[in-house]
């Protein structure tokens, strides 16, 4: 157990990521952070009565300012507007740049030995606002969206060749969603190749349901997006760190060269542990999955010349 961890936007995602951390004790205390006033103080307190019950001792504490964060080991920023039916991610794009921007500078100045785990979209242009802003080191800046992508991926699969979700491995590099790029030849089933599994034309039609899932969502709650997914894969993010696990997630990580990459954000293979991001695992691609990387690459780099920092 940690002493402090933050979850800065009280919407769907951060309260449910609150609540997670929470339950699971990962921390003395748990900070959640709107702009708006009176709803983390309400949801806050709603959560931290439910410890008796759920048998935890977390202390959650609501709040529009940012005294109450200061020295937190662990940041979870969720704040921004979420895709509405029909707007892409990049639509997102100034409006939660700017509320990231405005977040990090308060992080920078409260807890400036904090680990950044960023869930706010466009994920990977808000990783580069958050590590820009703060300054920290690329162990410390890390994006959730592949912990999402192959949990969702991985249902899909369990569904289809009717065996436990438990025994199946994926990995997804590249960007969230539309962009992901599935690594089929290292999802297995109890490490037997899934494509000794599954036909080819099957495996198509999951991986482009996992690549829609957060749109397959939205579609159904008409208002809002995901939030039980995306807030599970934060908070098993945050697990990771706290308990020192050295779990290997896809997570958006600060490319320095791996995979032939740099100066940007992109998912790949990342060991988790008490440092945040210990290492970066470069594994062999075709030469289609690097093809299809590079040009995911190439698509970023715009969105984050636009920012303005
Ligand atoms: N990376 C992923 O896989 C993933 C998955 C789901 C959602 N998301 C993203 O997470 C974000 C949150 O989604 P949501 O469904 O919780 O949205 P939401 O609208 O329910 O919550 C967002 C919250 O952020 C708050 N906020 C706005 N500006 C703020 C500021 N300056 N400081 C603090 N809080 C502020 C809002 O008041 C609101 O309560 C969205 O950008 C969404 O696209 C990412």
């Amino acid at each position: 157990m940690t002493e402090t961890i933050t979850v800065v936007g009280a919407g769907n995602v951060g309260a449910t990521t609150a609540q997670r951390i929470a339950e699971k004790g990962l921390a003395r205390r748990v900070v959640l952070v709107d702009v708006v006033e009176g709803i983390p103080q309400g949801k806050a307190l709603d959560q931290w009565e439910s410890g008796p019950i759920e048998g935890f001792d977390s202390r959650v504490i609501g709040t529009n300012g940012y005294e109450e964060t200061a020295g937190s080991s662990i940041v979870v920023i969720t704040a921004g507007i979420a895709r509405k039916p029909g707007m892409s991610r990049d639509d997102l794009l100034a409006t939660n740049a700017g509320i990231v921007r405005q977040v990090s500078e308060q992080i920078r100045r409260t807890s400036p030995d904090a680990i950044l785990i960023i869930v706010s979209n466009p994920l990977d242009v808000m990783c580069y606002v958050a590590k820009h802003v703060t300054g920290f080191p690329r162990e410390r800046v890390l994006g959730m969206a592949g912990v999402l992508d192959t949990a969702r991926f991985r249902s899909f699969l369990s569904e289809a060749l009717d065996v436990s979700v438990n025994d199946i491995q994926a990995m997804v590099l590249g960007g969230h969603g539309d962009t992901m790029v599935p690594l089929i030849s290292y999802t297995t089933v109890s490490g037997i190749p899934v494509r000794q599994l599954l036909d080819a034309a099957t495996l198509d039609r999951l991986v482009d349901r996992a690549r829609n899932g957060g749109a397959e969502v939205v579609a159904h709650l008409k208002t809002g997006s995901a939030y039980y997914a995306p807030s599970a894969a934060a908070v098993q993010m945050v697990e990771a760190i706290v308990r020192d696990q050295k779990r290997v997630f896809p997570c958006a990580a600060w490319l320095e060269g791996e995979f032939g990459l740099s100066g940007l954000f992109l998912g790949v293979p990342c060991k988790l542990g008490r440092r945040g991001l210990e290492r970066i695992i470069e594994v062999e691609l075709s030469a289609d999955e690097r093809t299809a990387l590079a040009k995911i690459a190439d698509a970023f780099r715009g969105p984050m010349a636009a920012i303005k920092l």
